[in-house]
């Protein structure tokens, strides 16, 4: 078997022929798409998204128009996989690719294409990938990755961190964010939740700072006040700016599947840079995550304000940086 990625094996056996434009939906750094011209790739994830810009390829973070052939790569949302589907059938002259790994649901997505299209499927490494021609899919699978109002009556879709309701770690750092005052930056900011009961009357400016185009348009929509400035960005790799007054964060913990401590480390060390000198860091993290050292290296005065319900909660004030 070649060492090939796997939604090139069907190109390699000759079942498929590359068209004239391509259209790639989430993929992956890397991804060995030199054979083909013309490639467009829709990444809205901010870190792969720039990596992919660097390598050459045009990027956006949300694609419109037709393309002779559309590969869309699995994410871990259903919901949004079937959207992504339904908009690739939508924009394809030509095949619609699904790659994934089983860990993805792709036995499941092929289970329910299959009851609309006539399908061709090949397996490697622990996944498949399957190809159709574009017919109209059902208009419920793009419904189901749509934007709608959540209960606690904010707007996100699915494959958004905690889009059903308001993340518990985020609830229990709500209440230390009344009387903010200055300039505040949200670290991860998601659709915007957290920055939404950090806006009080005081606070002059919050910048949110989020890697997922997505939710930041999410929270564009939830957060319609002159103060606040929306940043689509890398956390671990922003441009000097500030300094801010206060900086908040329920840090992401999750690389793909594993928890990553790294991550919020990293986002540690963003929030001593981005702080002034007699400023304040506010963090909320599952209590596993060792982030204890990170913040005494990082701040000279490091207080728990809380520990329940599986988080901590931290204050952090004084960068060293
Ligand atoms: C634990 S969630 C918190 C979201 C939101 N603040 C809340 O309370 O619901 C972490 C957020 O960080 C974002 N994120 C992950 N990696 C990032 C990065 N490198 N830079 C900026 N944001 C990132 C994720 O997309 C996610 O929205």
């Amino acid at each position: 078997m070649s060492a090939a990625p796997r939604f090139l094996v069907p190109f390699e056996q000759g079942l498929l022929a590359p068209a004239e434009s391509l259209l790639v939906i989430r993929p992956a750094e890397g991804l060995g798409l030199s054979g083909f011209d013309n490639v467009t790739i829709e990444q809205g994830f901010f870190p792969v998204a720039r990596a992919l810009e660097a390598a050459g390829f045009s990027v956006v973070p949300r694609a419109g128009g037709r393309f002779g052939m559309v590969l869309v790569n699995l994410t871990r949302s259903k919901a949004e996989n079937l959207a992504n589907i339904a908009r690739a059938a939508a924009m394809s002259t030509g095949p619609v690719l699904v790659n994934g790994a089983k860990t993805e649901g792709i036995e499941s997505l092929l289970k329910a294409v299959k009851k609309v299209a006539p399908v061709e499927v090949l397996s490697k490494a622990h996944g498949k990938v399957f190809w159709f021609a574009p017919v109209p899919m059902p208009e419920a699978w793009q419904a189901a990755g749509a934007m709608a109002r959540n209960r606690d009556g904010f707007i996100t879709a699915p494959g958004m961190f905690s889009f059903e309701k308001v993340d518990a770690g985020s609830a229990m750092l709500a209440p230390c964010l009344q009387g903010l005052k200055g300039r505040v930056a949200d670290l991860g900011a998601g659709w915007g939740w957290l920055a939404a009961q950090a806006l009080g009357p005081d606070v002059s400016e919050i910048v949110l700072f989020e890697a997922e185009h997505m939710a930041l348009e999410a929270a564009r929509q939830n957060l319609r006040d002159p103060r606040v400035r929306f940043e689509w960005a890398d956390v671990l790799a922003l441009p000097k700016q500030g300094p801010f007054d206060v900086v908040i964060s329920n840090p992401p913990f999750h690389q793909s599947r594993a928890a990553d401590p790294a991550l919020g480390v990293g986002f540690i060390h963003a929030a001593a840079q981005l702080l002034a000198p007699r400023g304040r860091f506010l963090m909320v993290a599952n209590r596993q995550l060792p982030y204890e050292r990170a913040l005494d290296g990082a701040f000279r005065k490091v207080g728990m304000l809380a520990q329940e319900h599986g988080f901590k909660l931290f204050e952090a004030r004084n960068p060293k940086a």
